[in-house]
């Protein structure tokens, strides 16, 4: 099999299970919310927030996420913000999304967690509807807070349970292990809901361990420290983790100083079950397809292992078992093509 092209990675039916939905706030539709809820941004125009998104590490990151968070108000703008992310998927030949939300983010500023949660389910629906692009929705603990705060966001949670498959956990790794959440994880666990965590980012690998034994999580959002230790590469082989790569923001949040010195391939052919996703989009330069060039421009991505990533997404997807078997059918069909 050849090298793919930019359009054949497009058109190739992909999967999407590590995306924080707050993280597709393009600039454009920033200023129009920013706008229409009567917010001052402290940028003057697009050009200057674009520019001012330069970051040397997560925290950097974080703090210009969370204050381009405080546009999102009412029920409508978080179905503007899904709805743009589903058009973008549509674009892409994204056939089922597993987004993130933090609702931690927007009830600390007075906003309910109804208001967020029906705003994002609306698009999400209309997005099946229109493009049939299946999804579940994970909603995730921010860990720079205490775990009584998480527990209390899942106690917000419980009258929208059934519009929720799991639950992560992001914001500042370090200093903030895995272990602080094991009892929300248990409860949440006791209330059906799955679980995933982002662990091995920044964080040290001992933190994957943390969040598969003291957490349970059936996968593991970045894990690129994985590689430090062996022993750890094993058992993640073994168990068939799914471990949900960001390559794009990786390289923009200086997790490797280059985009030729990611491992994910090397990952990929260790037997690891990694997958490619685009994390936080609007922030990071390019969403899924623009991830998969990445890797075909900087490290020689093949036709066979761009197969075996999406492969590992539906294998490691909380889709049903027949959607699973449908969208199986929708990549071998795309790879006898072309
Ligand atoms: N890491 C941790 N928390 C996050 C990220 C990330 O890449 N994006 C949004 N919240
Ligand atoms: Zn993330």
């Amino acid at each position: 099999m050849s090298k793919p092209s930019y359009d054949w990675l497009n058109k190739l039916p992909k999967i999407e299970l590590h995306l924080h939905i707050e993280g597709t706030l393009e600039p454009e539709l920033m200023f129009e919310l920013a706008q229409r809820n009567a917010i001052s941004l402290p940028y003057n125009n697009v050009e200057e927030a674009k520019a001012a998104y330069q970051f040397n590490n997560l925290q950097d990151f974080l703090n210009i996420y969370y204050q381009s968070a405080q546009v999102l108000q009412s029920e409508q703008d978080f179905y503007d913000l899904t709805w743009a992310y589903i058009n973008k998927s549509h674009e892409q030949n994204v056939v089922h999304i597993e987004p993130f939300f933090d609702p931690q983010t927007h009830t600390s500023r007075g906003i309910s967690f109804a208001t967020v949660i029906s705003g994002i389910c609306r698009a999400l629906e209309d997005g099946e509807k229109e493009f049939g692009i299946t999804y579940c929705l994970i909603m995730c603990f921010l860990r720079h807070l205490s775990e009584s705060e998480a527990i209390e966001t899942l106690e917000l949670a419980k009258p929208h349970l059934e519009k929720i498959d799991a639950v992560g956990l992001d914001s500042s790794e370090l200093n903030h292990p895995p272990e602080k959440f094991s009892q929300v994880f248990s409860l949440a666990k006791e209330s059906g809901l799955k679980l995933v965590a982002h662990a091995g980012e920044e964080g040290p690998a001992g933190y994957i361990w943390s969040a598969l034994d003291n957490l349970a999580v059936e996968r593991i959002d970045h894990g690129v420290r994985a590689l430090d230790d062996t022993e750890l590469v094993v058992r993640l082989i073994e168990s068939k983790i799914p471990l949900t790569m960001c390559p794009l923001s990786n390289v923009k949040l200086k997790v490797f100083e280059s985009m030729s010195e990611h491992t994910i391939l090397k990952m990929l052919e260790l037997g690891l079950s990694v997958c490619v996703n685009s994390d936080d989009p609007s922030y990071f330069g390019g969403y899924i397809t623009e991830n998969f060039n990445e890797l075909s421009q900087h490290l020689s991505l093949s036709k066979k292992q761009a197969n075996q990533l999406v492969q590992n997404s539906i294998n490691g997807c909380f889709a049903s078992e027949i959607r699973k078997k449908e969208i199986q059918v929708l990549l071998d069909d795309y790879l006898i093509i072309g």
